[in-house]
């Protein structure tokens, strides 16, 4: 039978660790801090950056929601960066992707202090995950998707993952963390793309399968061999005249088809969606943390 793997119960778990971790801390004399940057008004980003903000405060996260005008300009939006690098109560940064057009968001990640970097994008942190350093930051993404598998007690060490998209989002660091020489990694790891040849093939061969390419119920029955674990990080808008807002969210997999082959299955949503935001969390934990080892 199918095993459902609840991403929203496993955040949950994430989250009594995080409160224990946040207690300890403040005993300490130290609040985590995170700072949530959204520049203009793009409808989704500001429903993320919401979130984030909302999450940090029921933790008891010392939350800053910074909102920028859609015309902020590129220094000023380094400036405000390197106020939150000097700031001594913010121990994680967030610039909420994508930005207005003006905006160099590489030359804005590279701003940041590597040491607040929570969504791992900056180069030492990247350099970090490649290099097994583990005092880095990962992407909240990959990272959740590793939590989601450790958990639900799939051995990793030594399976042949298949990762569908080789984006610096998910995809790429995905596969740079299970393939680390740590806990959670050891995983014998294939990236297939949009250039890839005879990816039904090597999909089929996966003991696990993660799809992170943002086409709508791309990976068929077809893609995926008996009793693997499936992991569908995408979230697809669907058009749905029959629900309330004229739309659905479904994932880079086709459930219904794909849940009957195999062992354990992601739901979208409800799969790695809630794990990105609890690893933001954790990263944030960790960043606070840090702050006072060095
Ligand atoms: N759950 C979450 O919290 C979360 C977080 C981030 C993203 N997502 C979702 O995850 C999905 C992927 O996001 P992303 O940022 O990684 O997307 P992206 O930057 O657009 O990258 C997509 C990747 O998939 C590959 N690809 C696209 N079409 C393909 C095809 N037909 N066959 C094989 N490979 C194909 C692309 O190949 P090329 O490199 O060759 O172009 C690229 O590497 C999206 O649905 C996004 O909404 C979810």
């Amino acid at each position: 039978m199918t095993n459902l793997i609840d991403g929203r119960a496993i955040a949950e778990r994430v989250y009594v660790d995080l409160r224990r971790e946040i207690a300890e801390l403040k005993s300490k004399g130290v609040t985590p801090g995170l700072a949530v940057v959204l520049v203009g008004d793009d409808p989704a980003s500001r429903s993320y950056v919401r979130s984030k903000d909302k999450m940090s405060r029921e933790l008891g996260i010392h939350s800053v929601k910074l909102e920028l005008p859609a015309s902020t300009t590129q220094s000023d939006l380094l400036g405000r960066v390197e106020e939150l690098n000097r700031d001594s109560a913010v121990h994680g940064i967030l610039v909420q992707s994508p930005p207005p057009k003006q905006i160099d968001e590489g030359a804005i990640v590279c701003a940041l202090d590597p040491r607040k970097d929570v969504d791992g994008f900056h180069p030492e942190n990247v350099a970090k995950l490649a290099l097994d350093d583990t005092s880095g930051f990962v992407p909240c993404t990959p990272l959740g998707v590793q939590r989601l598998l450790i958990e639900s007690k799939i051995d990793i060490d030594g399976a042949h993952v298949v990762v569908l998209g080789r984006s610096m989002i998910v995809g790429k660091p995905l596969a740079l963390l299970l393939m680390q020489k740590t806990k959670g990694g050891n995983a014998t790891v294939t990236v297939v793309h949009s250039r890839s040849k005879n990816l039904e093939a090597i999909t089929r061969s996966a003991d696990i399968l993660i799809a992170a390419i943002g086409r709508a119920e791309f990976v068929k029955a077809g893609h995926v061999r008996d009793g693997a674990v499936v992991v569908d990080v995408g979230i697809n808008r669907v058009d749905d005249a029959a629900n309330q807002r004229g739309y659905r969210l479904v994932g880079d997999v086709a459930f219904d088809e794909v849940s009957k082959k195999a062992a354990a299955i992601t739901p979208v949503p409800g799969g790695v969606g809630p794990m990105t935001i609890a690893m933001l969390m954790s990263n944030t934990v960790k960043a606070a943390r840090q702050s006072i080892q060095t």
